[in-house]
């Protein structure tokens, strides 16, 4: 099968590799259809993790089941499925309680399994023909008839559309909340559609790029141009002051200063400055444990300067982590479905999978026009 392997720092090709297959009696081989490039993909691309060369990447996947192993029950064959990109076994602590993003069970010594990442165990990823689905049953999200029409939708049912959503309920946003939030890549962008979509009162969305900031106003969000470091001035001044109810990180620990050095801390401190007393703050943009790639000494340990200080004295909370995507891939699908969510609004290239290596080149670059990278396997 054609696969996208990761061969070095800002090196990928599209290689011939063994065909994926059934390797347990819990698992289903999936034909992808559709396979997305993901910001999280940028880290390993830009060299920026302990990835291994060789891996197949992939997180974001669709496609129809085309082999089911002896002990799959639920799901059939011809089933047209999205994959959330945590693997999760379904039965240990963690999953019982819902939190598929920190499986005890399907990478053992750590907490979460994903397809094709670094650290998250030894699966292929799905930018490629194929791909095998562990513990079926529980990971395949089973589309409705019809689900092709909508397929550039449902396929953001497999990480950035509930990373989104999860942004805003780590939050603790509420109906009539005002929400800030950090990044309008495509997971900002998400946060911002499922916070409009949740009921708040005002969404702002701050980011350097005026193509993105353009795809924030489309969701009913106020654009935060950020590119004269002006930010918190803007946000403060939109709330009386105050600051907002609730605000979401949606970049992690790449953040960009306005003229665009990385500070890693920035985007952290400017939440605790920007939210209100007592404001919940949600991060699902990634921090890394180590990092030695990273700007100071702080950052090669994975530490930053962060102001606890101003966070203790307002009161505020953080959730942070891998989103729990089957906690709400099923119910996001039903307002898909209904017309009421229409997450590819922010898709800006189709490409062929053939063409991945300069998919990764353009949204890595953050050019200009190039928002989102769905890619196509074709026949
Ligand atoms: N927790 C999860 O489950 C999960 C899932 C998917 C992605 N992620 C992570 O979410 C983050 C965002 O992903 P993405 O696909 O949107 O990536 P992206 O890199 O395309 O988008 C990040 C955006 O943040 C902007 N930015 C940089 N510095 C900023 C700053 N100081 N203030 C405001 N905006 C700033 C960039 O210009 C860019 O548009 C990444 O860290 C990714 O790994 C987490
Ligand atoms: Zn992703
Ligand atoms: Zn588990």
């Amino acid at each position: 099968m054609k696969a996208v392997v990761y061969k070095g720092p800002r090196d990928v090709v599209v290689n011939q590799v063994p065909d994926a297959k059934i390797e347990k009696p819990t698992d289903v081989l999936v034909k992808i259809t559709t396979t997305n490039i993901c910001g999280s993909d940028l880290h390993m691309y830009e060299g920026r993790t302990n990835v291994e060369t060789g891996k197949i990447l992939g997180h974001e996947n669709m496609g129809a089941v085309i082999e089911a192993g002896n002990a799959v029950q639920r799901v059939k064959v011809g089933d047209r499925v999205c994959l959330p990109f945590n693997i999760a076994c379904g039965f240990c602590e963690n999953c019982e309680r819902g939190l598929t993003g920190f499986c005890l069970i399907a990478n053992p010594g750590n907490a979460g399994a994903a397809y094709g990442y670094a650290s998250m165990g030894p699966y292929s990823g799905g930018q490629a023909e194929l791909l095998r689905v562990p513990y079926a049953d529980f990971n395949c999200l089973v589309l409705p008839q019809g689900a092709e029409e909508k397929e550039n939708d449902y396929v953001m049912l497999s990480d950035i559309f509930p990373t989104g959503y999860h942004a805003t309920e780590l939050a603790r946003m509420q109906v009539g909340d005002s929400v800030v939030i950090y990044g309008a890549g495509p997971v900002g962008l998400m946060a911002a559609h499922s916070a409009a979509i949740k009921g708040a009162s005002m969404v702002m969305v701050v980011d350097m790029h005026k193509d993105r900031l353009a795809l924030a106003e489309k969701l009913g969000a106020i654009a935060i141009d950020n590119s004269d470091g002006s930010c918190v001035d803007q946000i403060m001044k939109l709330t009386g002051g105050h600051g907002a109810d609730c605000g979401c990180e949606c970049v992690g620990y790449q953040c960009c200063d306005h003229t665009m050095h990385e500070v890693p801390n920035l985007t952290m401190n400017n939440l605790v400055k920007t939210v209100k007393p007592t404001g919940g703050i949600g991060v699902v943009g990634v921090f890394m444990p180590e990092d030695p790639g990273g700007r100071d000494e702080l950052a090669k340990k994975g530490q930053l300067a962060f102001d606890f200080g101003q966070f203790f004295t307002k009161g505020q909370r953080i959730g942070t982590g891998q989103a729990n995507v089957k906690a709400y891939n099923r119910q996001l699908a039903k307002l898909i479905a209904a017309g009421k969510a229409n997450p590819s609004i922010i898709i800006s290239h189709e490409l062929p999978l053939d063409q991945a290596a300069e998919g990764y080149q353009h949204f890595d670059e953050r050019k200009e026009g190039w928002t989102k990278v769905v890619l196509k396997t074709g026949s």
